[in-house]
C-alpha cells in the first residue's frame, strides 16, 4: 500500500520530477540537455539517476510547487529557495544541473546543481542546506540503488563525486557511491557497514584524492573489519574521465586490479621518498618495515621478498629488522 510520505519528502520527489522534466522535454532546458551530452549522458542515463535542469530563474520551481498546494511555510523549510530580507522566497538552483539526492530508501531529500558555464565565481557543486530531512553526514549519493547491486555484486564501490558514480554505472558497475565532496563520515562508514564489508575505494588519481583515500582508509580501519581495496589512477584522471579515455572494458579491468591497503601505502611512502638518496632509502625501508610486521606471516614473506628486489638489501637484513619491529610492536 502507498506510504505517505513526510511533505519534504513529498516536496522533493515533485521537485526533482519538475527538473528532470524540464531536461528532458522542454525548450528552457535545452541548455541544460546540451551540457548533458557534453558531458556524455544519454537518456537511459538521465532518467535512472533523475537527473534534472533549473533554468536561471528565480521563480520557475516557486511557482510550480505552490500550485501543487505547498504552503510557503513548508517551502521555506526545504531548502530549494533562498528568503530575501523582507522574506520573499527564490528558487536556490539556477543555471545547474540538477542530482537528486536520495535517502536509504530512494527518496529525493536534497539536490546536488552542477553549473553549467565555466564561471569560477560560483562554486563547481551547489548542494541543498541541511534540513530536517537531509543531514549531508549520513547520506550517500546513490546508496538506495548500490545496495541493491551489492548484494549480487558483493561489494561497494566508494567515489568522490556523482559524475564519477553515474559514469562507472554506465560502464557496468553500477555498486557505486558517493560522499560527494564532504570527507567521508564514520556515520556513512557505519552505513556501508550494515550492507558489506567488502568496499573498493575508487578516488581521484590527484594528490587531493590520494590523501582522500588515505584518511577513508584509516575511517575503515577503525571502525574494523572491513576487506578493502584501493583503485589508483592516473595522476590527471578521475573516474569520470577514466572511463570517458580508456572505456568500460578497461574500467571494469581497473577495479578488479584494485590494490590492499599495504600496497598503497607502500605505494604512497615510496612517492615521499627520494629512493636514490641512500638515507633516504634507508628511512623508507623502515617505515615499510614497520607496516609490514602488522601482517600475518604469509603477507610478511611476501612483501620482505618484494621489497629486498626493489631494493637491492638482501632478504635475510631485511628480515633481522622485521623481527625487530615485530618486537617493538608487541
Ligand atoms: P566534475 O567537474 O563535474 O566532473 O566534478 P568532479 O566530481 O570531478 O569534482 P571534484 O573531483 O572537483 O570534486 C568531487 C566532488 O566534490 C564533487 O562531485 C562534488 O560533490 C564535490 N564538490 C566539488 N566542487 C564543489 C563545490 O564547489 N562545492 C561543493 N559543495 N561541493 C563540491
Ligand atoms: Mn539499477
Ligand atoms: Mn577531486
Ligand atoms: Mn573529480
Ligand atoms: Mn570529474
Amino acid at each position: 500500500q502507498p506510504v505517505k510520505l513526510n511533505p519534504l519528502m513529498e516536496m522533493h520527489k515533485e521537485a526533482a520530477d519538475f527538473y528532470h522534466q524540464i531536461l528532458m522535454t522542454t525548450k528552457i532546458g535545452e541548455r541544460g540537455l546540451e551540457y548533458a551530452r557534453s558531458r556524455q549522458l544519454d537518456d537511459e542515463t538521465l532518467k535512472h539517476f533523475q537527473v534534472g535542469y533549473a533554468p536561471d530563474r528565480g521563480d520557475l520551481l516557486l511557482t510550480y510547487l505552490r500550485e501543487q498546494g505547498f504552503e510557503d511555510s513548508l517551502l521555506s523549510q526545504s531548502g530549494l529557495f533562498v528568503q530575501s530580507k523582507d522574506g520573499r522566497l527564490f528558487d536556490r538552483f539556477r543555471d545547474r544541473l540538477m542530482f537528486p539526492m536520495t535517502d536509504e530508501a530512494g527518496h529525493p531529500v536534497a539536490f546536488s546543481g552542477r553549473r553549467l558555464s565555466d564561471n569560477k565565481e560560483e562554486a563547481k557543486y551547489l548542494n541543498s542546506p541541511e534540513t530536517s530531512v537531509f543531514n549531508k553526514s549520513n547520506l550517500l549519493f546513490h546508496f538506495a540503488e548500490a545496495k541493491k547491486h551489492a548484494r549480487k555484486e558483493g561489494h561497494l564501490v566508494l567515489f568522490e563525486g556523482h559524475m564519477d558514480v553515474i559514469s562507472a554505472y554506465k560502464a557496468g558497475v553500477k555498486t557505486g557511491i558517493a560522499s560527494m565532496g564532504t570527507s567521508l563520515t564514520e556515520q556513512q562508514v557505519y552505513m556501508i557497514r550494515r550492507i558489506t564489508k567488502n568496499v573498493i575505494i575508487n578516488y581521484d588519481g590527484d594528490d587531493p584524492g590520494l590523501h582522500a583515500a588515505e584518511r577513508a582508509v584509516g575511517l575503515f580501519k577503525q571502525a574494523g573489519n572491513f576487506n578493502l581495496g584501493i583503485v589508483v589512477l592516473p595522476e590527471k584522471m578521475d573516474p569520470d574521465e577514466y572511463v570517458k579515455q580508456y572505456g568500460a572494458e578497461h574500467y571494469q579491468g581497473a577495479i578488479k586490479g584494485a590494490i590492499s591497503t599495504t600496497d598503497f601505502f607502500l605505494y604512497r611512502l615510496k612517492q615521499k621518498y627520494n629512493l636514490n638518496n641512500e638515507r633516504e632509502k634507508v628511512n623508507y625501508l623502515a617505515e615499510a618495515i614497520q607496516e609490514i610486521a602488522g601482517l600475518n606471516p604469509v603477507e610478511q614473506d611476501l612483501y620482505v621478498n618484494r621489497l629486498s628486489e626493489e631494493s637491492g638489501v638482501s632478504v635475510e637484513a631485511l628480515k633481522v629488522n622485521l623481527s625487530r619491529a615485530r618486537r617493538r610492536n608487541r
